[in-house]
């Protein structure tokens, strides 16, 4: 039996300003009123200066707040740093650790993506590492090999209680921001792969921990891509700037 309930997350990335996104709040509050989830959960993951804010809104909300990233590090001087204790500060529970964006533009490795996933969880916040493959490496059938390898980088540095309570995104690099969605299938694959890689360090971890799939998730294929059994929600990037296309996401999720 899985007690895996679906979990939709809206990464804004560098998007929007303080008025603009107080506005896709108040949209996205009031979608999310009409639709009274009680099994979805909805996290919003705002750029760093707007944190406060947003958390700030969202308190006593169904809504929770994430941080797009964090510094490996815990303080000091570290000019332009913000660490995990300090959006934790701000009112985060969640930081994305290793987005393809953070890996391809800002060059960061395994091995550093697992500092930052150390770091979230020294602090109670909870990690939600992403892994994907590029168009290269699925078109030479790495995807599995590349997915795992990035996970278990993590693993091996956490292990198992270190990543309990821990969330994984399958955000292939092809399909973000392409408006190319993986299909259902290729999801179902890649999901099923990670979740037998977890399955090699605790069975009852790998059957509780959300996978949560990225790239190019719209209100049209989300209900295909939630039909999966290992697709347990998505982590959506620009279908999540408009209110309504964010609600209708959380509604095919809780509908799963
Ligand atoms: P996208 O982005 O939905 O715009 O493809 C997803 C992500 O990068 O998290």
């Amino acid at each position: 039996m899985s007690e895996r309930d679906p979990l939709v997350a809206g990464n804004w990335k560098m998007n929007g300003d303080a008025g603009s996104l107080d506005l896709l709040l108040d949209g996205v509050l009031s979608e999310l009123s009409v639709l009274a989830l009680r099994r979805c959960s909805v996290l919003v993951f705002p750029p760093y200066v707007y944190l406060g804010q947003v958390a700030q809104k969202l308190r006593g909300s169904i809504v929770g707040v994430g941080s797009q990233d964090v510094d490996q590090r815990t303080q000091g001087a570290v000019t332009g740093g913000v660490s995990a204790a300090m959006v934790k500060d701000a009112g985060c529970g969640f930081v994305l650790v290793g987005h393809s964006e953070r890996r391809t533009l800002f060059a960061e490795s395994d091995e550093l993506v697992s500092d930052k996933f150390e770091q979230c969880g020294s602090q109670g916040l909870v990690p939600i590492v992403c892994v994907g493959e590029t168009l290269e490496e699925r078109r030479r059938d790495r995807t599995i090999e590349v997915v795992t390898r990035q996970l278990r980088a993590v693993t091996s540095r956490v292990g198992l209680a270190g990543f309990d309570g821990a969330m994984i995104a399958y955000e292939p690099v092809w399909a973000i921001g392409t408006g190319e969605s993986a299909t259902p299938e290729q999801a179902e694959e890649v999901h099923a792969g990670l979740r037998k890689c977890l399955a090699e360090l605790d069975e009852d971890l790998s059957n509780r921990t959300r996978i949560l799939y990225g790239g190019s998730v719209t209100a049209d294929n989300a209900v295909a891509l939630f039909g999966m059994k290992n697709v347990d929600g998505a982590l959506v990037g620009g279908a999540s700037l408009k209110a309504n296309s964010f609600a209708e996401i959380c509604k095919a999720a809780e509908e799963s």
